[in-house]
């Protein structure tokens, strides 16, 4: 069966932003989001895509998500559109995990860490926010698609660079960045004792990466 790549947008059907989440939760199980639950991730998705400050590329099998790119121009202005949009629908289930300390503490780390690294790295604002291959489809070109799209994506909106912050163990993420041509920048701790792994991607890298 053939994969096409599309730009998603809010009124992409329910069963793709779960797609999403589901494919988020299998491929990065240990992070903060995948903490909160299929149902919540859906919602945060779906709201993400009505964002003008993010975009998605998605590619679909037969009307399924199996793999998904999310890039932004300014990922603060992301939390600031979703959370009052999500305050409504979100607030049971996050409050059940949110109230456990350690949850707290974490959210606030999710939440103050776009502006602090941009300010004491001079990083681009843009970054990868989220991207994924569903398992079974993965080590066969579809990452390479997606990342070209979200980079054609990026130039359309005249950003000359981005970051991508990945997890220090996400040593097939740090493979295939580094085959793509983004340099490694620095080491943080978005979560107090976890390492991640920033890369920068930068305007000569942007146009020559190679179409799939
Ligand atoms: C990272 C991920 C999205 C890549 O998706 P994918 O569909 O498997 O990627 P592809 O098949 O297109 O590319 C894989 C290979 O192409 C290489 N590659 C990527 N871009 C390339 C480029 N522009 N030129 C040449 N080679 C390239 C990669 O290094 C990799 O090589 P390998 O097989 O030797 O490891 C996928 O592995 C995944 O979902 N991982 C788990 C989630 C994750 O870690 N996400 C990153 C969050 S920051």
């Amino acid at each position: 069966m053939s994969i096409r790549f599309a730009p998603l947008d809010q009124h992409a059907s329910p069963a793709i932003f779960r797609d999403i989440a589901e494919i988020h939760q299998a491929e990065i199980p240990n992070g903060f989001l995948a903490s909160l639950g299929t149902p919540t991730l859906q919602k945060l998705y779906k709201q993400m895509a009505g964002c003008p400050a993010a975009f998605c590329v998605a590619a679909l099998e037969a009307e399924r998500c199996v793999g998904f790119i999310w890039g932004s121009s300014d990922t603060s202005a992301v939390y600031r559109y979703c959370l009052p949009r999500c305050a409504g629908s979100l607030a049971l289930p996050l409050a059940a995990r949110v109230l456990r300390p350690t949850m707290l503490f974490r959210v606030w780390e999710t939440l103050r860490y776009p502006s602090t690294q941009s300010e004491s790295h001079e990083l681009p604002r843009a970054e990868i926010l989220n991207f994924c291959v569903r398992g079974d489809q993965q080590g066969r070109g579809v990452g390479q698609r997606l990342f070209q799209a979200l980079c054609e994506g990026f130039q359309r909106r005249n950003v000359p660079s981005f970051r991508i912050v990945t997890g220090e163990e996400q040593t097939t993420a740090h493979r295939f960045y580094e085959a793509a041509g983004a340099v490694k920048h620095s080491q943080i701790q978005v979560h107090k004792g976890v390492a991640s792994r920033v890369y920068l991607y930068q305007p000569s890298t942007l146009q020559t990466v190679s179409a799939a």
